[in-house]
């Protein structure tokens, strides 16, 4: 059949027309290097797909290899419309090249699936017309329901890795991961009307947990599927990605300014470790115990900065240059301590309050000044 030239995105408008059949699916293919695996993958397509329902593949492709071109020639062999779209800058990683593919799609249906071959393609009749009885929104083939498997998943320390990281992101949304008992699961199918392409910010690998919590499709339903071996070439997840996950959860986790302010409390607390670490080896040094307090809270906030830095605002830090953040940051969390001690005095002298009280009400407001002030005044939204 026919395939775009890759290169630039394709215009989805140019092929919108050419899978117009309701209950139609186009499967996203995210690529990066997997040149050993289209064949078989178009080939597998063809025999379970097509004889069931009308379908497109879209690939979206990163790769510094010729997966491109050997999309393109093993396209005409297929009786289903091909596309590639090849992105020279690969924003978000797998996830960014999945909603590419999404906004590109011309079907009501889309799958996404690897084009390693873990995931059956026989199984994407099945995840559609699942979907299409039970009216849900998203199905999502999953390894962890009664007959699922995670054969390909090799080696015990993959699996304790991947247990640990569903554990934590279930527990980080109980609401919206309800049902989905594989929310790390690449491989699944959501109504095109259910994607608000517009409110994602994919992050790596993640992309239907991205989904789930920011897009959140009404009715979820699951069908089990065995994540088989891969079939070439090499897994392209890195500990580089690990890290990626773990951002890409604190970003989800702190969409709201509430849960933001609870993140950069329990930031600041992390921060009593280094502050004590600090003021034992500076007075183990012989240095008085007043400056070595001075200098240790220092370390505090240098390592509150770092993780604020790294993990809560990393996507606002374009405004101003490191140092300026830095300063302002410091200077808030001094300003922190300087006004405590007065607040308490006022608290306790003009309005009677006992200590006690006056100090928690003093250390919860100066808490929330130093977050509204580091949102305003270091991080620009
Ligand atoms: N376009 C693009 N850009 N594609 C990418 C990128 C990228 O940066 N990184 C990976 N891919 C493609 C790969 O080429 C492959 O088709 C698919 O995404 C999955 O990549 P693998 O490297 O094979 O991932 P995995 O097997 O380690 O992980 C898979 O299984 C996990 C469950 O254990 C993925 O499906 C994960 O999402 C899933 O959690
Ligand atoms: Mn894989």
């Amino acid at each position: 059949h026919e395939s775009t030239v890759p290169g630039e995105l394709g215009d989805p408008t140019v092929r919108a027309a050419e899978v117009p059949e309701p209950g139609a699916v186009t499967i996203v293919v995210p690529t990066f290097n997997e040149s050993g695996n289209i064949r078989e993958l178009l080939h597998r397509i063809t025999e379970s797909v097509p004889g069931r329902l009308p379908c497109e593949v879209v690939f979206v492709d990163d790769s510094a290899d010729d997966t491109p071109e050997v999309i393109s020639r093993a396209a005409q062999d297929c009786p289903f419309p091909v596309t590639v779209l090849h992105r020279e800058e690969p924003a978000g990683g797998l996830g960014g090249a999945v909603v590419e593919g999404m906004k590109a799609a011309a079907s009501d249906w889309i799958v996404v699936m690897d084009a390693d071959l873990q995931h059956p393609p026989s199984l994407v009749p099945e995840l559609v017309t699942t979907g299409e009885r039970t009216g849900a929104g998203l199905v999502v083939a999953s390894r962890y329901i009664e007959g699922g498997s995670r054969a390909g998943l090799a080696g015990g320390y993959r699996i304790a890795v991947s247990r640990g990281a569903t554990w934590l992101t279930k527990s980080l949304f109980p609401r919206r991961l309800h049902g989905i008992s594989d929310p790390m699961s690449g491989f699944f199918a959501i109504r095109r009307s259910a994607v608000t392409a517009e409110v994602l910010q994919p992050l790596g690998y993640k992309i239907l947990l991205e989904l789930a919590v920011r897009s959140r499709p009404r009715e979820v339903t699951e069908v089990p599927f065995v994540f088989q071996d891969r079939f070439a070439g090499e897994s392209k997840s890195t500990a580089r990605e690990g890290l990626r996950f773990l951002r890409h959860l604190v970003g989800l986790r702190t969409a709201s300014p509430v849960a933001r302010m609870v993140a950069f409390g329990l930031i600041g607390a992390s921060g009593f470790v280094p502050n004590l670490a600090g003021l034992w080896a500076l007075t183990a040094l012989g240095l008085h115990y007043l400056p070595a307090e001075i200098l240790a809270n220092q370390l505090g906030v240098a390592w509150n900065f770092l993780l604020i830095e790294h993990l809560l605002f990393r996507e606002r830090r374009r405004h101003r240059h490191w140092g300026d953040r830095a300063g302002r940051f410091a200077l808030l969390a001094n300003a922190d301590l300087v006004l405590r001690i007065p607040l308490i005095a006022l608290l306790v002298g003009t309005s009677g309050m006992s200590v006690l009280p006056a100090t928690a009400l003093a250390l919860v407001t100066t808490f929330v000044l130093r977050f509204v002030g580091t949102e305003a005044l270091v991080y620009l939204p």
